[in-house]
């Protein structure tokens, strides 16, 4: 592998992993009195991962008080308060039921209007930098290989920016949505280099469907095509796999 991996039996304990993963830096981090700066991915794969974090938060005494945080991308044009919008689901699956302090919270804003959204991308780099940089950045990986909205051809350069959905994803999310038709055609996305600058990267995959695609960016040659294979140029990079989707490996 030109990846490490860890295989967990299921989802589970894949997830409880990460989640201690993140616990562990953001309480060192606190005993340094240093803030901790996440990149935090949405989608069905980090469901558990923030459970976990919230259980840890409500049982184990774990504070987000020093934690800011950025999210990969949001749809656009997308309400903020929509049910589909992945400022919804963050609010929902972890930020609702924490103490991070809402204005450490950065995600891309999918009502911004379009004469704005080039200015909107280029301060949402400046806040990262201006945070520290990420410490850690959590990823899930879409069918076709794409990490945060960055489809196959992304470049390795690429930043924050507006981009088009390839169908295939449009298809993948549709479910989230009454209708095909309604599922947005961009998205607002960190970009690839923005990502591979965090100083480390947990990517989880689940299930029999990202066999293939977690195959192909772990073991074969790095290429844009395949978004997910850049991240072999990172040297803290780990796959956190449940067995069926390491079963191409
Ligand atoms: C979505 C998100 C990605 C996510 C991926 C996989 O489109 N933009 O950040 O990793 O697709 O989604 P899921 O976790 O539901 O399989």
């Amino acid at each position: 592998e030109k990846i490490p991996v860890r295989i967990y039996p299921d989802l589970k304990e894949g997830s409880k992993f990460a989640a201690r993963e993140i616990a562990e830096l953001i309480r060192s981090k606190q005993a340094a009195g240093l803030s901790c700066v996440l990149g935090l991915a949405t989608g069905s794969t980090p469901r558990s991962m923030y459970a976990e974090l919230v259980r840890m938060h409500k049982e184990d005494g774990l504070s987000f008080r020093n934690v800011i945080t950025f999210n990969l991308d949001e749809y656009y044009p997308i309400e903020n308060d929509a049910l589909q919008s992945y400022n919804r689901f963050m609010h929902t699956h972890l930020f609702d039921h924490i103490d991070i302090d809402p204005k450490n919270i950065h995600i891309p804003n999918g009502e911004i209007p379009k004469e704005e959204i080039k200015a909107h991308c280029v301060a949402y780099e400046r806040m990262i930098e201006e945070a520290g940089g990420i410490d850690l950045q959590v990823l899930g990986i879409g069918n076709n290989g794409h990490i945060g909205f960055n489809e196959p051809g992304s470049s390795i350069m690429s930043r924050t920016r507006l981009v088009t959905l390839d169908t295939s994803t449009r298809i993948a999310n549709s479910h989230e949505f009454a209708n095909i038709s309604d599922v947005p055609r961009l998205a607002i996305t960190m970009g690839i280099s923005t990502i591979l600058k965090a100083k480390r990267i947990l990517l989880m995959a689940w299930g029999p469907a990202k066999a293939a695609v977690v195959q192909k960016s772990v073991e074969d040659n790095i290429t844009e095509q395949i978004p997910a294979s850049l991240l072999q140029q990172h040297n803290e990079s780990l796959f956190i796999l449940d067995e069926v989707a390491a079963a191409d490996l």
